[in-house]
């Protein structure tokens, strides 16, 4: 590991002044938010936007679970045991759950370009992609259960228990399927699975990866009815996309073949963050519902160990993605380098680290003038696009995940500068997709689901702390 850097980052650990007043005035946010999540709501589930993503998608409904949770538990918990129905035999979660009365073609690509059936773990009853989205649901399942009133204790647990088995196939899957070389962490094979599609933390890999001439059949681009070009993925990133997709079609989706084949294998630390936090819920949850938690603190400790001695690179001083095919980490200053603070046992140094980068003119330029954080890639490189998807704006759930990661570390003034940016964005701009951290204008969908729930988490939580001392 790195010699600890010489001094703590320059951090207080008080949340900033006038805080508490934004969060007592937020009432009007928080109705705005339950009336988004009302109407994205289809009876089982919640859509992420009505027209840009018409159906269930796996992360998503983990965020917006656990926002939801404060006011409508009965839903919340609808919304997770609704996407388990999607999970494969194999304990993979997949990324999107296809919903049969969406209007034929709403979406691209569509179940009849997945083909999930080739794969003989896919489940009979709901059409489903063939890949997989961070493994946030069992730490959602632990918040929404810890929600749940007095009188609805004993049906919240039973759900609990009965989630249990479902959220443990899903990160046993991830650490007995997906590790490419018994390395301890769990490889993406699709920047779809990273949900961060088109970060430049995989660029150098992905752009490498040459479609072959007559390898995708003609298509259009649904997402571009519905959003911007200018905010989206480009064409030649869409059309990778794509190949990816057919190759591990052919694969049938089977993790070894897949694995095998891949010209995109990466080993994300944002992803094996979220894995590590889920097990540390599984733990708890485990202790909730009667079963074992060893298993599940042992894997959270190999994840730890693995992270720090796979991804942790000491002359950088970040955490970076590994590109398993080249044996490269990759040198990109994302937003995917700060997920380790998620790990309430990361070391000192490495916190004060990741809390001196979050707070360099690359992520929190303070004495340009007004900006919003936490932009999703280093404002001052060449190629940062503070309009284009996961190229650089804000997302509001890298900024939750960011949050409880540094509130974790008792860095609650950062904490409190992560909240304070995400409700001036939401007030100035609405319940957007993700914002231009430079003028904090709004891009992507409108009304989108998880901006809306996690605007809640975070003004709930941060006034229950606030009442607590
Ligand atoms: N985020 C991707 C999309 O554009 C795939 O999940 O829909």
């Amino acid at each position: 590991m790195d010699q600890p850097p010489g001094t703590r980052a320059s951090v207080g650990h008080a949340a900033p002044a006038g805080l508490d007043a934004t969060l007592e005035a937020a009432d009007d946010l928080l109705a705005g938010a339950r009336d988004v999540l009302d109407a994205n709501w289809t009876g089982s589930y919640t859509r992420p936007s009505q027209a840009l993503y018409p159906h269930q998608w796996s992360w998503d409904s983990a965020f917006i679970a656990l926002g939801r949770s404060w006011h409508d538990a009965a839903r919340a918990r609808l919304e997770l045991e609704t996407l388990f129905e999607a999970q494969w035999r194999t304990g993979m979660l997949p990324s999107i759950a296809f919903d049969p009365s969406a209007p034929a073609g709403a979406y691209f690509p569509g179940p009849e370009v997945w083909q999930a059936e080739r794969c003989p773990a896919a489940p009979s009853g709901r059409p489903t992609s063939g890949i997989t989205q961070p493994p946030i649901h069992a730490r959602a399942a632990l918040e929404v259960h810890r929600r749940a009133a007095a009188a609805e204790q004993s049906a919240s647990l039973e759900w609990l228990a009965r989630l249990y088995p479902r959220l443990s196939a899903q990160v046993r899957h991830l650490e007995m399927g997906r590790d490419p070389n018994g390395c301890g962490l769990a490889a993406i094979v699709h920047p779809w699975e990273s949900g961060l599609d088109d970060s430049p933390a995989w660029d150098r890999d992905f752009d490498r990866i040459t479609v072959p001439p007559g390898a995708l059949p003609p298509y259009r681009r649904r997402d571009l009815d519905h959003a911007a070009a200018a905010d989206r993925p480009t064409d030649a990133d869409y059309a990778r996309f794509l190949y990816l997709l057919t190759l591990e079609r052919e694969a049938r989706y089977e993790d070894a073949a897949v694995m095998a084949g891949s010209p995109f294998l990466i080993v994300d630390p944002l992803f094996n963050a979220i894995l590590l936090w889920s097990e540390l819920a599984l733990a708890e949850i485990a202790g909730l519902v009667g079963a074992d938690p060893a298993p599940h603190r042992a894997a959270s400790h190999r994840i730890r160990e693995a992270l720090i001695r796979e991804l942790w690179v000491p002359r950088r001083r970040r955490f970076s993605p590994w590109d398993v095919r080249r044996n490269r980490r990759e040198p990109e200053d994302t937003v995917v380098s700060f997920a380790p603070l998620l790990d309430p046992e990361l070391p000192p140094p490495i916190v004060d680290a990741i809390c001196r980068e979050l707070e360099s003119p690359s992520f929190h330029p303070r004495g340009r003038g007004p900006h919003y954080i936490v932009p999703t890639y280093d404002e001052r490189a060449a190629d940062f696009d503070p309009e284009r998807y996961w190229r650089g704006p804000v997302w509001l759930n890298t900024n939750w995940l960011l949050w409880q990661g540094l509130r974790q570390h008792g860095r609650e003034r950062l904490a409190g500068e992560v909240v304070a940016s995400s409700l001036q964005l939401v007030r100035r701009s609405g319940f957007r997709e993700y914002f231009d951290p430079l003028d904090g204008s709004g891009h992507g969908s409108d009304r989108f689901s998880w901006t809306a729930a996690l605007i809640i988490d975070m003004v709930m939580r941060q006034r229950r702390a606030a009442t607590q001392g």
